[in-house]
């Protein structure tokens, strides 16, 4: 089965065909980074424009990757939720168009599930692992969640306040780095000494919550009292490694509680190779399976919507072109 995956619910357009939830076919992402740059963050009404202007092109390469026509599609997927609405509306539409036109089965996909999803993309032997356990790190959402099966899951611990991929954001701001932030502080973190300044760890107890901000606090607090006399390679590779500590021993933690062996990660942050290589230390010395997407399956795309979208038409019915966008919902809700 051949499903079409869309994904506008930020700033990049993207557009995907993947065969039976497993082989990608085309995943095309056009990225709107460089136009949101100049204003420091993504701006709502920039993005759904350019969403607008890109969605077709974006389609019709997706087509020509796979080598296909609007015949050899069976299906279609499409980011309802969560996101930014304007942005949204744009996938939505053309996607329910498209489905409509060609008479496909349409599912609207929540876009964190479609983050869960790329772990499968990446080792489609997971459908038999269940239960699974997921460390979700995007640039809004920072959770652990207990996987028991096709759509089910279990909300183990959230942020209760920034999220991590927030934290690089506003960190790299602070650090005088561009937009998109989470890329430029790991790229300055690269020839740092992580040790060098001790930036705290929230901990929370026996938590399994997160909460970021106070981080952020002691890097704004560090930049005025040191005034540059630390080299910035430092203080980027001190901050990334606080953040990276505390999602690996949270991560730990989990595996440790629910006895589950396999764990996964998924979303924006995952693609940080310090991060990566922090898990692997700690999946190896707890004897457990880690599953880690390639970065071009981290960060937004819509191969992951597809698969995601597969598995959801696998076990339930199409929806109905009347589905809605929302700008928030948690994981899970139907
Ligand atoms: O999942 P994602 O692409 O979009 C959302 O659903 O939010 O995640 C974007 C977040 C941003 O905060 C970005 O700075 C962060 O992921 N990010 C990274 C890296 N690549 C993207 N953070 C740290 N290191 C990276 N290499
Ligand atoms: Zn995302």
């Amino acid at each position: 089965m051949n499903v079409l995956g869309v994904e506008t619910s930020c700033d990049e357009t993207s557009a995907a065909i993947v065969t039976d939830g497993r082989e990608i076919r085309a995943n095309i992402i056009a990225s709107q980074a460089d136009l949101h740059a100049r204003y420091g963050g993504v701006v709502p009404e920039v993005a759904s424009r350019k969403h607008v202007e890109r969605m077709l092109p974006v389609l019709q390469e997706a087509l020509t990757t796979a080598g296909m026509t609007w015949a050899d599609l069976n299906a279609v997927a499409v980011t309802n939720r969560p996101g930014l609405l304007g942005a949204l509306l744009v996938g939505v539409s053309a996607a329910k168009a498209l489905a409509y036109a060609r008479n496909l089965p349409l599912v609207g996909v929540h876009h964190l599930e479609g983050h869960v999803y790329s772990n499968f993309l990446a080792a489609p032997d997971l459908a038999e692992a269940f239960p699974l356990l997921v460390l979700i790190v995007s640039g809004g959402h920072t959770q652990i969640v207990r996987m028991d099966g096709h759509g089910r899951y279990a909300l183990l611990g959230r942020t209760r306040d920034d999220a991590a991929g927030e934290a690089f954001d506003k960190g790299a701001r602070l650090l005088g780095l561009p937009y998109p932030g989470g890329p430029n502080v790991a790229k300055l973190a690269e020839q740092g000494d992580p040790n060098r300044v001790p930036f705290p760890r929230s901990w929370l107890g026996d938590s399994l919550d997160f909460s970021f901000s106070g981080l952020k606090t002691s890097l704004r607090t560090f930049m005025s009292r040191d005034n540059g006399q630390t080299p910035s390679a430092d203080v980027a590779a001190s901050y990334q490694a606080a953040i990276v500590d505390v999602l690996t021993e949270k991560l730990r933690r989990a595996a440790r509680q629910t006895g589950i062996r396999t764990v996964c990660v998924a979303g924006g942050v995952a693609a940080n190779r310090s991060l990566s290589a922090a898990l692997q230390a700690m999946a190896q010395a707890e004897g457990l399976r880690l599953v880690v997407p390639a970065p071009v399956l981290c960060t937004d795309n819509a191969a992951m919507i597809a698969a995601a979208g597969y598995f959801r038409l696998l076990h339930h019915p199409p929806d109905g072109l009347d589905f809605d966008t929302f700008a928030s919902e948690p994981l899970g809700s139907a």
